[in-house]
């Protein structure tokens, strides 16, 4: 084709990368790769090895070590051994081996982008203007923390040895996600690389020894799901990060259950791209471009549901026909290419299989006509319409180029059609009207909204999910609190195993057998005193086995029925902050009316002095709440584009509480008022030692405004409780304090919902200090953070 005639047709020539550097980098390393422990290469111990391929051409790239228990083992060796010099280092130390890593990732920049995409297949313009640039920002971002960490953190030390394990749709880039925060709070850490690419961590380790970090604090072991699992079982790991698929982190969460190891997830999303009527479609169109074409679809946040207002669904349809018929895919090397390569075969027959069985369930697929290269894995951009909300390609994750379109009518529906999901990762909102779409992001369960814009990332923007796509956040402030615990924590001792209640044959309250006492406690429900389902009670005696009273025995059935009252006690929800503190500080008031009488009941339970000291702090701790509920701000965060991005601590939802025993009344208000502070509603099983406060509990919250159902009391055996509440899919989270087995068996029975679990790792708390037992580490807790991005600008 002549120069005159390219003119006219606008022909892309090829623009290839130049990979020489890449492929002499391979070769100085005999394209075969250890482990990196202590510092060294590491020949594994098993002697086996596996191949790394060129999605792109399915050519081998190099042979990786595959790690066993034993390489393992000894990179967790490493960690441990290089653990209390790292975190003893000056903090400013710690920030210049950061800084050190940053400038290095920013000098060899142009190699990392060439391997990543060599070894994942996406294109080299995303790898080299998105990912890479990223890492740098992210290590520059904490090497920052590192510096600040005594001044903004002086109560907090780190974990201890982290393991993280990372998946492969952004290798460095996650890797940069899980090591910098980690090493700016002072863990060492053993990583391990997705199977699919560990070049560019392997690279890092290079970049380690390069800034002469010191031996053992960051480990690189690479291998398949299996060493991942030696990883998670290792005993010695105190914390777990892992982002990948939901089911992996639904088994990491199994296996992590009886162990005390902290654990932060990462999983799948399906998130919504919301367009309404009045929204720049041409923009919109763009933004879908980045939103489900970026890096062939694979990435977690992927924009994959395209709702859209019905007015200007086939308008909007038509549009984005012909943006596709423009997308360029082909060899990921080329400079002009928009899509690259499937990651890998396995990957590639997964989306087919996918996409084959939504059109098998009524969807209409539309593909650009476009030539695939002859080798290596590849799957043109598509869309499917017409797909119905409960159809396989709605709901579960393609992790490809795969766009699943469906219309709404009203904001309403657009709000119910994006929360129907299991997942809550993140989600898109168009409009130019910025009341509609700010008032549609507040209403998306997601940790972030990107209102006219889409997959923007910023090492100072949290990220992380609701629901069965995690918990725990990366970036921000909060994304550092993953890796670090209050310094007490650890050193407050365990509580001895409670002693099984007294299981007397329970009473019926038939009113022709009046209970030995007269006064049998009811349950509290929905704002009203409830019998329970069973009809039983249990008794309560005090220490010298005197019967004090009877508490309702509470089962499965009033469960469900607090459950409901807490989801339709929406008005909690949605007062304001003002509010809030008004109805709690309403509730500290009562308390100290009634105090002299609530001390001398509780006396029985617990004796005088404690019973006093637990009334007079019990009112300080509601005072304390009732200060926080307007004052738990969020933040404004200036990433750099043009946008702000708003951190709001929101709440959580609906918790269920299991309370501590041996503070029957100020355990309780230690984990009930933060949860009410922040406009979470609870169902709280109060102390099984003495139940009975839950009958003093009702009055003070209904002489104080408290809307019915914003807290609901179910009294009985917490080995009873725990199951139906651990196992409900409307409770959002579970706070469970008690000793080891009942903590163990809260984390075990949410393992299929994945529910986020707070315990107390079978710790006795000083509830009686107002410095551990109060405060932000609680408020942190009962709050997550949505951070929501609004452009500027024209
Ligand atoms: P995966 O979840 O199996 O792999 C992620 C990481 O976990 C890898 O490093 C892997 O070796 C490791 N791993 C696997 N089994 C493990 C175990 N039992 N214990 C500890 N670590 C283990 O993801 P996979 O198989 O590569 O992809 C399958 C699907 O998962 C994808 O089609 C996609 O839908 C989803 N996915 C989601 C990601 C996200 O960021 N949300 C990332 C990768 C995959």
């Amino acid at each position: 084709m002549s120069i005159a005639e390219k003119f006219v047709s606008m022909e892309y020539g090829p623009a290839p990368e130049d990979p020489k550097e890449a492929q002499l980098w391979l070769d100085r390393h005999g394209r075969k790769f250890s482990h990196f422990i202590g510092g060294e290469w590491h020949t594994p111990e098993a002697g086996e090895y596996f191949d790394t391929v060129d999605p792109s051409t399915g050519d081998k790239l190099a042979s990786v070590a595959q790690g066993s228990s034993a390489d393992i083992d000894a990179a967790v060796r490493a960690a441990q051994a290089a653990s209390p010099n790292w975190r003893a280092l000056k903090p400013h130390l710690r920030a210049r081996y950061l800084y050190n890593l940053a400038r290095l990732v920013q000098k060899h920049s142009r190699l990392l982008a060439v391997l990543e995409t060599m070894d994942n297949g996406k294109p080299i313009r995303e790898s080299r203007d998105i990912d890479i640039p990223l890492v740098a920002r992210h290590f520059y971002y904490h090497a920052g923390w590192a510096q600040l960490l005594n001044q903004e953190f002086p109560e907090h030390e780190p974990c201890g040895v982290v393991g993280q394990i990372i998946p492969w749709n952004f290798p460095l880039l996650m890797l940069a996600w899980k090591i910098a925060p980690a090493l700016a709070t002072g863990n060492t850490v053993v990583l391990k690389p997705a199977e699919f690419t560990p070049l560019t961590a392997l690279a890092f380790a290079g970049l380690c020894q390069e800034a002469g970090v010191p031996a053992g604090v960051v480990n690189i072991v690479t291998g398949d799901g299996s060493t991942g699992e030696a990883l998670v079982k290792h005993p010695d790991v105190d914390k777990i990060a892992f982002t990948g698929s939901t089911e992996v982190g639904r088994a990491i969460r199994a296996a992590t259950a009886s162990s005390h190891k902290r654990l932060s997830l990462e999983l799948g999303g399906k998130s919504p791209f919301i367009v309404f009527d009045d929204a720049d479609l041409d923009s919109a169109v763009e933004g879908l471009v980045d939103g489900i074409w970026f890096n062939q679809g694979q990435v977690c946040c992927a924009g994959s549901r395209l709702l859209m207002h019905e007015s200007i669904a086939e308008v909007l349809l038509s549009k984005i026909r012909d943006r596709m018929n423009t997308l360029r895919i082909g060899p990921p090397l080329d400079k002009a290419i928009d899509i690259g390569a499937i990651v890998a075969r396995v990957q590639l027959e997964r989306i087919e299989r996918m996409v084959a069985q939504g059109i098998a369930e009524g969807a209409t697929c539309w593909q650009p006509q476009v030539v695939l290269p002859s080798r290596g894995f590849y799957f043109p951009p598509t869309i499917l319409s017409n797909v119905h909300p409960t159809s396989i390609v709605a709901q579960q994750e393609i992790f490809g180029p795969v766009l699943a379109a469906m219309t709404f009518r009203t904001p309403k529906e657009a709000v119910e059609l994006a929360n129907n999901t299991v997942y809550g990762l993140a989600s898109c909102v168009w409009s130019e009207n910025i009341n509609v779409a700010l008032h549609v992001a507040a209403q998306i369960k997601a940790g972030v909204v990107w209102v006219n814009c889409t997959n923007l990332f910023d090492a100072a923007c949290g990220f992380g999910g609701y629901r069965e796509s995690g918990y725990g956040r990366e970036g921000g402030r909060e994304g550092l609190l993953e890796y670090m615990e209050p310094k007490w924590f650890k050193r407050a001792p365990k509580l001895a195993a409670a002693l099984a209640p007294p299981h007397s044959e329970s009473q019926e309250m038939a009113d022709s057998s009046p209970p030995l006492i007269d006064r049998t406690v009811k349950l509290y429900i929905g704002g009203k005193q409830a019998r329970p389902d069973s009809g039983y009670s249990m008794e309560v005696r005090s220490r010298d086995g005197t019967l004090l009273g009877e508490a309702s025995l509470g089962n499965r059935k009033d469960i469900r029925n607090a459950v409901e009252a807490a989801r339709k006690a929406e008005s909690w929800a949605k007062a304001t902050a003002h509010n809030r503190a008004q109805v709690l500080y309403y509730c500290a008031e009562n308390l100290a009316l009634r105090s002299e009488e609530i001390a001398r009941r509780l006396a029985s339970a617990v004796g005088a002095e404690q019973a006093k000291r637990e009334v007079e702090l019990g009112i300080e701790r509601i005072f304390s709440y009732a200060a926080w509920a307007d004052k738990f701000d969020g933040a404004v965060h200036n990433p750099p584009f043009r946008n702000i991005s708003i951190a709001m601590n929101e709440r959580i939802g609906t918790v269920g509480v299991i309370c501590p025993s041996e503070t029957p009344l100020l355990g309780f208000l230690s984990l009930a008022m933060p949860l009410l502070a922040a406009g979470n509603t609870v169902i709280a099983v109060p102390s099984e030692r003495y139940p009975l406060i839950a009958a003093d509990l009702y009055q003070l919250f209904d002489t104080s405004d408290l809307p019915g159902g914003a807290i609901n009391i179910v009294t009985g055996y917490v080995s009873q409780l725990l199951k139906p509440l651990a196992e409900h899919d409307d409770i959002d989270a579970i706070w469970c304090y008690g000793d080891d087995a009942t903590v163990a068996s809260a984390n075990a029975m949410s393992t299929g919902n994945l529910k986020q679990v707070w315990t107390n790792e079978g710790r006795a708390i000083d509830w009686f200090d107002p410095s551990i037992a109060e405060g932000r580490w609680f408020l942190e807790h009962a709050t997550q953070v949505k951070n929501i991005w609004v452009p500027y600008g024209e």
